[in-house]
């Protein structure tokens, strides 16, 4: 069975293949859903799309085990990563790390990642307002 581990957190857990990042985190008590650099992450935790790919909030990186070990990316995350609307930030985000940016409800895992949760949105980085 996969192994799903938290770098930030510095947890793991063993889950059953095609369990998403986000149920892995719950079962960890750890909130994926995390705003902007931290900033609305208690607000996320209960005010978000509950796992239904609309929001958002719930971004990660998948920073091993990306592609081999997950699914290939949603729908959903596709038009949120590249539809600026409504919520613009999933899709800024995406520009510096598209390979590994994902929504922890629609990433599925078939074995090991590691996860970063609550990545850093940079906009003063070279890709925007710079
Ligand atoms: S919980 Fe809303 S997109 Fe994942």
């Amino acid at each position: 069975m996969p192994k799903v581990k938290f770098s930030k957190e510095n947890q793991e857990v063993t889950v059953p293949e095609g369990t998403t990042i986000r149920q892995a985190a719950k079962l960890l008590n750890i909130n994926t859903n995390q705003g902007v650099n931290g900033i609305g992450a208690t607000l996320n935790k209960y005010v978000n799309c509950h796992g239904f790919g609309q929001c958002g909030t719930c971004r990660v990186f998948v920073t091993e085990g990306h592609g081999e070990n997950t699914n290939t990316q949603t729908l959903w995350e596709k038009k949120c990563f590249n539809v600026p609307f409504p919520d613009p930030l999933p899709a800024l985000a995406y520009l510096d790390n598209p390979e590994e940016t994902r929504l922890a409800c629609q990433c599925k895992v078939k074995g090991d990642v590691t996860v970063e949760t609550g990545p850093e949105v940079n906009l003063f980085g070279e890709n925007f307002f710079s």
